[in-house]
């Protein structure tokens, strides 16, 4: 521009009809322009300042929306390493990281309940070891005390020599009681083809049995009756284990129930099982023992079915055969009234 000023110039040329009507000239001199140009500058820069801020700011917010539970997942994870079972995360979102989140609990819970199972059966290993170990060592150690009262002086008094003599080899049979007894017990835990099915007819043997006892019944002068309402009782199943259940039900009857006492016994045909109940009117059993009374070494008075030569592992005995014929054991007892056992078996 002549005048020296900094101009902006705009030409339009005005067409009609193909032919050139003339031509449109505008000039403006910048500084005019400038200051709107440099407020559209502004609002640009502006706009992308606050741009990039919202987004560093929602970036923050979903970067710590994903962090946090992902941490805190960690810490927890950690804490269940060091042994706090106990230990669960808190997500309640509706996303992966819940979903996340769940599944890591449902992991825990798992784990918490093996990690249980674990030290309770550590815990009877450990009560069991020391079961074996308490009921070995009486015996062994009134053996030890007559022979060596013996070696002292009773070995001059034939007498007393033989009552000793005959005091040992009690103990003695007890102590092999108890080996069988443990023998038994491990070899139906131990292998699952421990079961040597037969067939035979249950009542049969139960009146065999029945027949065993004749003289422990008289000591006591008890009644033992057995009934059935006829039916067919033959079942398929090893002969021996089954003597042994019944074995152990009825001398637990006749133990735990006073002189002139009655002990029933009746089977019964099901559809496609065979039901003996053991019933006796003894000295029963308190409610609180009820649950336990199957459990290895569980006596509901030690000394008392010590005295009467019980170890506490006859039920426990039973109940594993009996399961391991897919078979059902129950107890129904009242104190100081008498007590139920009910054996179900299937016939094959
Ligand atoms: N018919 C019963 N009446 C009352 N108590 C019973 C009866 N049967 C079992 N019990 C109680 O249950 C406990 C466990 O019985 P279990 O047969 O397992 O052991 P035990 O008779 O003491 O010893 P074991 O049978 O090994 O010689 C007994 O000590 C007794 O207290
Ligand atoms: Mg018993």
């Amino acid at each position: 521009d002549p005048l020296g000023l900094d101009m902006k110039y705009v030409t339009v040329r005005v067409d009609r009809g193909g032919c050139i009507l003339g031509i449109v000239r505008f000039a403006l001199p910048l500084s005019r322009v400038q200051p709107e140009i440099r407020s559209i500058y502004r609002i640009v820069l502006f706009g992308a300042v606050a741009a990039v801020i919202i987004a560093l700011i929602v970036a923050y917010f979903v970067s710590r929306s994903i962090t946090l539970p992902i941490r805190q997942m960690q810490e927890t994870a950690q804490q269940i390493a060091k042994g706090d079972f106990g230990k669960r995360v808190r997500i309640k979102s509706r996303d992966e990281l819940g979903e996340l989140a769940k599944s890591f609990n449902t992991m825990a819970d798992e784990l918490q309940h093996q990690m249980e199972n674990l030290r309770r059966m550590d815990r009877m290993r450990t009560d069991f070891v020391a079961n074996v170990s308490h009921e070995l060592k009486t015996p062994l150690t009134l053996i030890r005390g007559y022979i060596e009262t013996l070696e002292d002086r009773a070995m001059d008094d034939k007498k007393a020599a033989t009552k000793f003599i005959s005091i040992i080899k009690e103990h003695a049979d007890r102590l092999a009681n108890i080996v069988n007894d443990l023998l038994s017990l491990s070899e139906l835990e131990l292998s699952d083809d421990s079961v040597h099915k037969t067939e035979f007819d249950l009542k049969e043997i139960i009146d065999e049995i029945s027949l065993g006892f004749g003289h422990a019944l008289a000591d006591k002068k008890q009644m033992l009756t057995v009934s059935s309402q006829g039916g067919d009782l033959t079942i398929r199943a090893d002969h021996d284990k089954i003597e042994q259940v019944f074995v152990n039900l009825i001398d637990n009857a006749v133990k735990y129930t006073k002189e002139s006492g009655c002990i029933e016994l009746s089977l019964v045909e099901l559809d496609r099982e065979v039901c003996v109940t053991v019933q006796d009117n003894g000295i029963g059993i308190p409610r609180e023992h009820r649950e336990r009374i199957f459990e290895r070494f569980y006596r509901v008075d030690k000394a008392r079915s010590r005295d009467l030569g019980g170890t506490g592992l006859g039920l426990s005995i039973a109940k594993h055969i009996v399961l391991a014929h897919n078979g059902k054991i129950s107890i129904e007892s009242e104190f100081n009234k008498g007590t139920k056992i009910s054996v179900i078996l299937p016939k094959e």
